[in-house]
């Protein structure tokens, strides 16, 4: 369970203050697929910096399974994503001196997960997304959204306890972007893998049991999904 109480995040820039994040609560249960909403600026990426331990909200509280992360030092901080999380970044942040599989099990070398282990399960998420024959192509020999696609298989790879995941199918024709979404709803369905994805798209909404929408950096509505069958 994850829970954030009245986040606020304030970005300074000079004598600018940009308000980002004005007070969200919320709870995230073990195993929900969540997609937050919201218009360009709303906030989305930054809710998910936040969740994420990425950055710190200039104000509240996280609690992350009965545990107060925001009191954690940087490195105990990043102990924990590496054990507990998985991300895919709106600008995909590869490495571009290293190919798709060596990107893709980066996560898991830090880890410690010796290299044959992470060698097979790198390959086998990179098949996951239709881009194993490409897997010793550098980032800049690949396309804008099999480049995305690197980066959900590299997010995939520790099997984590939460996927972020910004805008995933930002650059994914509709069949990819299905490709990954049934990805998603397995993982989460077989494992209980929380999921929280940003979306643009409608028609995502198929797959999420609950919608954040954003506006102006708070809530401005939840929405629960039904899915019949
Ligand atoms: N590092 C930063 N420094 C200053 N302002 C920032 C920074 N990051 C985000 N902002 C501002 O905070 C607000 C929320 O940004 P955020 O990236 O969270 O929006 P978003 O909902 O993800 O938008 P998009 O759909 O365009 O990705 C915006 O006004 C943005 O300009
Ligand atoms: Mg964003």
């Amino acid at each position: 369970m994850i829970s954030a109480h009245n986040l606020k995040k304030v970005y300074r820039m000079g004598l600018v203050e940009v308000h980002a994040l004005n007070g969200v609560s919320l709870d995230i249960r073990t195993g929900e697929f969540i997609g937050i909403m919201g218009s360009s600026g709303s906030g989305k990426s930054t809710l998910l910096h936040m969740l994420g331990l990425l950055d710190d909200p200039t104000e509240g509280e996280i609690m992350i399974g009965g545990q107060d992360v925001l009191e954690f030092s940087d490195s105990r901080k990043g102990r924990f994503r590496l054990n507990n999380f998985g991300f895919i970044f709106q600008d995909y942040a590869l490495v571009p001196e290293l190919t798709a599989i060596e990107n893709v099990i980066l996560p898991s070398i830090a880890r410690g997960t010796a290299l044959p282990d992470a060698y097979a399960a790198g390959c086998e998420y990179l098949d996951h997304v239709e881009l194993y024959e490409r897997r010793d192509h550098l980032p800049a020999e690949l396309s804008g959204g099999e480049q995305q696609r690197v980066a959900i298989a590299r997010a995939l790879v520790n099997s984590p306890d939460v996927l972020f995941a910004d805008e995933p199918c930002a650059n994914l024709d509709s069949e990819n972007s299905r490709v990954v979404l049934d990805l998603f709803r397995q993982i989460n369905r077989d494992f209980s893998q929380t999921v929280i994805m940003v979306s643009h798209e409608d028609w995502h909404k198929e797959y999420f049991n609950r919608v954040i929408r954003l506006r102006d950096g708070k809530i401005e509505r939840e929405e629960t999904i039904r899915h019949d069958g």
